[in-house]
């Protein structure tokens, strides 16, 4: 195991428990059990399988722990293993109801807070995180299903202002806090000079695309893109009112703020619009450098998709938790960086690598655009 300087005490460790739990059962006390228990999308668990999920996760963990007791609830680990099911098959599982799900919670907390003192910083701060990261996950169900209510995207201030970063060499990954094993070793890497616009994509921007036909016009498109946009008949965001004045959120329709960043779409719509504009997607660590050099506006509201696909660094070592990442390396998944309006602060740090597949749109992902130079032509 990696040693990691922990620079947070075990009490604000603690605190940092609490407080996610407290988000994740706020997510879904206005549910009742049918909402729970329904497949709301193939894309999708049913969101009371992501209750059991995060309960058997820290039960499994705190149970690894040296000196831990033994798992509260062993023989559910594989049937909340993320790996042995997929999603779409989570429905038949013979999951614990709602009540029992919550049990399973609060017994889990109570083991980890009884422990958190004594333990590995990792461990507790992997235990939050994936909770975390759970939470965004129920609220992609939640939009899916119409469900709760969502977030008032912030404007960005209009223009598209764009910043050059000079040729250098530019320090990527993490170096201390909790990290996953995909945001190290840290390392430098040189990178060309680059063009980055200050904010993401507006929905004004994109509205524009849309009426300039941009979903018709094969030129824009890669040929996967297309191939996905035709079998769909894709025309918009995936959650845009055909008037592209008005947008499903949650259980409401709201009109879209001009300047706020579109959400929701693929990285097949993201390519396209980039091309369009006469741009191109930042690569992943074009992303990391800007944000590092201070430059970037309006993270933190959509995912950024970007151009690179999931790999590990040079010299990844799988941590203890091998199948985090390393399994879905080199396998046509795109990095998406900056974080949403759903993740935590901490999933939202510079240094954070999701991913998914290109033609993915349940994540609160949008777009900023890179600058095409000389060299890209
Ligand atoms: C980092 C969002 C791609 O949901 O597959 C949760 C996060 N991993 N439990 C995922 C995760 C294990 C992961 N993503
Ligand atoms: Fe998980």
């Amino acid at each position: 195991m990696q040693t990691l300087t922990a620079p947070r005490t075990t009490d604000a460790l603690a605190a940092r428990l609490i407080i996610t739990r407290a988000r994740t059962l706020e997510l879904v006390a206005d549910l009742d059990d049918a909402a729970l228990e329904r497949v709301h999308s193939r894309l999708m668990s049913p969101l009371v399988w992501d209750l059991g999920h995060i309960a058997a996760f820290a039960d499994l963990w705190l149970s690894r722990q040296p000196g831990a007791p033994p798992p509260l609830k062993p023989e559910l680990f594989a049937l909340y293993d993320a790996a042995e099911t997929p999603r779409a098959d989570r429905g038949a599982l013979p999951m614990l109801r709602p009540p029992a799900a919550r049990a399973y919670l609060d017994a889990t907390l109570d083991r980890a807070l009884d422990a958190v003192h004594d333990g590995d910083p990792f461990v507790f701060g992997l235990i939050a995180e994936h909770e975390d990261q759970h939470q965004e996950t129920m609220l992609q169900c939640l939009q899916l299903a119409g469900l709760g209510t969502g977030p008032a995207l912030q404007p960005a201030e209009p223009g598209p202002r764009t910043i050059a970063l000079p040729a250098g060499r530019y320090p990527i990954g993490a170096t201390e806090g909790f990290s996953y094993d995909n945001e190290r070793p840290a390392h430098e890497r040189p990178l060309d000079a680059f063009a980055i616009r200050r904010a993401p994509v507006s929905n004004r921007e994109w509205r524009d695309f849309v009426a300039d036909g941009g979903y018709q016009d094969p030129r824009w498109w890669t040929a996967a893109g297309w191939a996905w946009r035709a079998a769909g008949d894709v025309q918009r965001p995936r959650f845009w009112i055909d008037d592209t004045a008005t947008a499903q959120v949650f259980s409401e329709i709201v009109a879209l703020d001009d300047d706020a960043p579109v959400s929701h779409v693929s990285a097949h719509e993201a390519d396209a619009f980039a091309r369009w504009a006469g741009a191109r997607l930042p690569t992943e660590f074009e992303w990391e450098a800007a944000a590092g050099a201070g430059v970037l506006e309006g993270t933190g509201q959509v995912w950024e998709w970007t151009s690179s696909t999931f790999t590990g660094y040079p010299g990844f070592a799988a941590h203890p938790y091998r199948e985090y990442s390393e399994v879905f390396f080199d396998d046509g998944y795109r990095v998406l960086r900056g974080g949403s309006w759903a993740s935590s602060a901490a999933v939202r740090r510079r240094t954070f690598r999701n991913w998914d597949h290109p033609q993915r749109r349940q994540i609160f992902a949008g777009v900023r655009l890179a600058t095409v130079t000389e060299e890209d032509r």
